[in-house]
C-alpha cells in the first residue's frame, strides 16, 4: 500500500528543548529553567538551546524544503501565563506568527499545551500535587485557543504524562527531580483533571471543529515470537499494569472510564465526569518496548549482547510499531497519530561536511514499515511525526543524544540536513514508496528472529 495523499507526516519539537529566549519578552521560568542547573549530565540549560525562538522563521523554512504535512511543536505555559491571571500578549504573538508562518506554506501545525514546563509559579503553589493547577492550566488553554484556534485543529493536552509523573516524582530524574512516588495517584488526578478541563474548554471555544488526543508513553510489551501464546502474554501485560507507567493508567482512564484499581479509589463521580474526554485520536510516542514477561532493557541487553541500540542503550523494537497501533485501535478504536518516533546517536559533522546516519535512516525505514503493515491490516493511521525536527536539549540528558533529521551546532547555530532529512523528504515525497527500495528487507537480528513474522 502507498501512504494516503493526506497522511500527516511531520516532525515533533517541545517548546523547552528548542526555544532558549527562556526570560525574554514577559516569559517567566518555567520548572525546567528554575531547577535543571545541578541536574543536567553535561552542565546544559535551556538558556539558548536552538535559538528557534529568533529563528523560527529558517526553522519553517526547513520544514518546508522537507515537504512536512505537519509539524508537532508545544507552547510554553510559562510564556503565555507569566503569573497566575496574567496572560502575556507577546508571548501569544510568538506562537501567533508561528502557526501563520506554517499555514501559509501549508504545513498542518499540531499543538501540544503541556510538554512538561511547568510554570515555576504553579510550581511554588504545589504544583501537581494541589488541583489548582487544573484550573489555572484551562484558563491558559482557554487563551492560546481564542488567538491560535482559526489556524489550528489538532490539539494535544498533555505529551507523557506517565513520563513526566514517574520520571519527575519518583526517579527523579526529570523536574521536579523528586522522589516521591506515594505522591503519583494525587498528582495523576490533578493531570487528567487538568486534561479533562482543557478538552472541555477546547471544544467549547475552538473556531473551528478541533481533533484532540493526548501523546501517550510507549511501547507496551514486545512478543518474543509470532505465535500464539507469545502474542497473548505480551497483549495481557501490555493493558495489566497499575501504576502511572502504564498504558491503563492514563488510557483506560480517559478514554474508557475504567481506572485500574490504584487510581479508581481516588476519583469521584465528578472527577470522572471531567476527565472522561473522550479524544478524537490515540497520539502515540513510540521508540521501544520491553519483551514478554516483564523482561527490562538491561534484561534484554544481557540475554541477547550486541543487540542494536542508541545513544541510550534501549534496543530497536520495529515491531513495537506494528503491534503498538493494531492493540491500540482494537482496545480504544480511536484512529492513530504517531506523535513521536526517533532515533539517538551522536552525529557529527565529516570531513565531507555532510552528516552521515545510516542507521537513523535504517530505523525509520523498519519503523515506517511496520506502521504500514498495521494500516494494510486496517489500522486508520492519521500521520506519524518524527522525533526529532532537529538536534535539541534532551531534558537531563544534555545536548549529546542527538534525535534530529536536522544537525544543530549549539555553538554557532548552524543547521545542516543529515542524509535521514534527505532520505525523509523522498519518502514523503513519494508516499513512502521510498520505503521499499529495498525488495526483500533482512530482518534486524536479536528480538527479531527470522521466525518471527
Ligand atoms: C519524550 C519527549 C521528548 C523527548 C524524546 C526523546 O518522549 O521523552 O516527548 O521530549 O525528547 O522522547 O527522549
Amino acid at each position: 500500500m502507498r501512504f494516503p495523499k493526506n497522511f500527516l507526516w511531520g516532525a515533533a519539537t517541545a517548546a523547552f528543548q528548542i526555544e532558549g529566549a527562556w526570560d525574554k519578552d514577559g516569559k517567566s521560568p518555567s520548572i525546567w529553567d528554575a531547577l535543571l542547573p545541578g541536574h543536567s549530565k553535561d552542565g546544559s540549560t535551556g538558556a539558548v538551546t536552538c535559538d528557534h525562538y529568533y529563528r523560527f522563521r529558517e526553522d519553517v523554512a526547513r520544514m518546508k524544503e522537507l515537504g512536512l504535512k505537519s509539524y508537532r511543536f508545544s507552547v510554553s505555559w510559562p510564556r503565555v501565563m507569566p503569573a497566575p491571571g496574567i496572560i502575556n500578549q507577546k508571548g501569544l504573538d510568538f506562537y501567533r506568527t508561528l502557526v501563520e508562518e506554517l499555514t501559509k506554506v501549508g504545513i498542518e501545525p499540531l499543538l501540544t499545551l503541556y510538554h512538561w514546563d511547568l510554570p515555576m509559579w504553579a510550581y511554588e503553589k504545589g504544583g501537581w500535587e494541589n488541583e489548582d493547577t487544573a484550573r489555572w492550566f484551562e484558563e491558559y488553554t482557554a487563551a492560546v485557543v481564542d488567538a491560535l484556534s482559526d489556524k489550528v485543529r489538532y490539539w494535544i493536552t498533555f505529551n507523557e504524562p506517565g513520563g513526566f509523573v514517574t520520571a519527575g516524582y519518583k526517579l527523579g530524574s526529570h523536574a521536579p527531580f523528586r522522589q516521591e512516588p506515594e505522591k503519583m495517584p494525587a498528582i495523576s488526578r490533578n493531570v487528567m483533571l487538568a486534561h479533562g478541563r482543557a478538552a472541555k474548554v477546547i471544544r467549547a471555544l475552538a473556531k473551528q471543529p478541533a481533533q484532540i488526543g493526548l501523546a501517550l508513553d510507549g511501547g507496551g510489551v514486545y512478543p518474543m515470537t509470532g505465535d500464539e501464546d507469545s502474542l497473548r502474554l505480551a497483549r495481557e501485560a501490555t493493558y495489566a499494569g497499575n501504576d502511572p507507567g502504564s498504558f491503563a493508567w492514563w488510557a483506560d482512564t480517559i478514554i474508557l472510564n475504567c481506572p485500574p484499581k490504584a487510581l479508581a479509589a481516588l476519583l469521584s463521580d465528578a472527577d470522572r465526569d471531567i476527565i472522561c474526554q473522550k479524544p478524537d485520536f490515540y497520539g502515540s510516542n513510540l521508540y521501544q518496548c520491553n519483551q514478554v514477561s516483564g523482561l527490562t532493557d538491561e534484561e534484554v541487553l544481557r540475554r541477547h549482547p550486541g543487540l542494536p541500540t542508541g545513544v541510550f542503550g534501549l534496543p530497536l523494537t520495529p515491531k513495537a510499531m506494528y503491534y503498538c497501533a493494531k492493540w491500540n485501535y482494537a482496545r480504544y478504536g480511536l484512529p492513530v497519530m504517531m506523535t513521536e518516533n526517533g532515533f539517538a546517536q551522536r552525529d557529527w559533522v565529516c570531513v565531507d561536511g555532510k552528516v552521515h546516519d545510516p542507521q537513523r535512516i535504517d530505523f525509520m525505514t523498519r519503523y515506517l514499515l511496520e506502521l504500514e503493515r498495521a494500516m494494510d491490516e486496517g489500522v486508520p493511521v492519521l500521520g506519524y511525526q518524527y522525533w526529532s525536527l532537529m538536534d535539541n536539549l534532551e531534558w537531563s540528558e544534555g545536548f549529546y543524544p542527538r534525535f534530529g533529521l536536522i544537525y544543530v551546532d549549539f555553538e554557532t547555530q548552524e543547521r545542516i540536513f543529515k542524509d535521514s532529512a534527505d532520505f525523509y523528504r523522498e519518502v514523503i515525497a513519494t508516499d513512502g514508496a521510498r520505503l521499499h527500495q529495498t525488495a526483500d528487507p533482512v530482518p534486524l537480528g536479536g528480538l527479531e528472529p527470522r521466525t518471527h513474522s
